[in-house]
């Protein structure tokens, strides 16, 4: 059992004030009638809760795949900027914030929720989850920078970069073997750290989740490669590449753990998480 004014408050998108004053007016019926106080104690699963008429329920909890697109922030509003809680237009959007951020310019994976524990699990440094990142690069494949990546760069924080794994891509789509193999795993090489995902998966997301039109958008002189991290550092990805020379043209978020993102969406879009994904983000 839960308060009126509060649920309203949680599940509309109406002040606690607002509430209270419609409450007054006699906007508010609970099971068809409006002679109702904030404090009246009501069962979101069986009482019915009408605001000018328009049923209340309870959303519980909720999470958005979108395929952000450039130009949009990773954040919840913005005086100068759209964002990504702009592009979309559930009831509930107000009450959504992103699972952590993505450049402006980066594309990809972001998913919206209004669940703390979600986020904390999918973010916490503590829980080891990988996300995974198409990306174009200048310069071609280089197995140095394999090695490089997989032993952990310094790129100017305190502490170097956890161990990360990259492997390079033809445009075509596929991998290169021989990277493959490198970026894998002889038993010789640093350990990766726990979570992250193992070549085979990366070989997935990225057979599942690259767009073709994602590989078209590489130039003369730059190659295509996909890398996994377990940390969540500001610009990472740009800064590992940074470190090694090398400039990253274009960034895409492919996977977070073993969610992949839908090659359905196009940039901009999202919809609901289904069962199965809820699954696999909690195993
Ligand atoms: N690393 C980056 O450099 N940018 C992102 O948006 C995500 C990871």
């Amino acid at each position: 059992m839960v308060r009126l004014d509060k649920f309203l408050a949680e599940e509309s998108s109406f002040s606690r004030s607002d509430v209270k004053k419609m409450i007054r007016a006699g906007r508010i019926c609970v099971n068809g009638s409006s002679d109702v106080k904030p404090d009246r104690k009501i069962d979101p699963e069986t009482d019915c809760v009408t605001a000018d008429g328009m049923v209340i329920r309870q959303t519980g909890r909720r999470c958005l795949m979108m395929n952000k697109c450039a130009g949009v922030l990773s954040a919840t509003q913005d005086a100068r900027d759209r964002t990504v809680i702009d592009l979309v237009d559930v009831p509930y959007a107000d009450k959504l914030f992103p699972i952590g951020r993505l450049d402006k310019d980066t594309e990809g994976l972001l998913l919206l929720t209004n669940d703390g524990m979600l986020s904390h699990n999918l973010l916490s440094p503590a829980k080891h989850v990988s996300k995974t990142y198409f990306v174009i690069i200048t310069g071609g494949p280089d197995e140095q920078l394999q090695a490089r990546f997989r032993e952990g760069l310094d790129i100017g924080d305190k502490k170097p970069a956890l161990p990360a794994l990259l492997m390079f891509l033809s445009v075509d789509g596929d991998f290169l073997e021989e990277h493959v193999r490198r970026g894998g795993i002889s038993g010789e090489e640093t350990p990766l750290p726990s979570g992250m995902v193992t070549p085979d998966q990366m070989k997935e997301f990225c057979m599942k989740s690259i767009a073709l039109a994602d590989y078209a958008r590489c130039g003369e002189n730059e190659c295509c490669a996909a890398v996994s991290v377990t940390e969540g550092r500001f610009h990472q990805i740009k800064r590992m590449f940074a470190a090694c020379g090398r400039e990253v043209r274009f960034l895409k978020r492919i996977a977070m753990g073993t969610l992949m993102l839908d090659p359905e969406l196009d940039p901009g879009c999202w919809r609901e998480l289904t069962s199965e994904e809820w699954t696999i983000l909690e195993g």
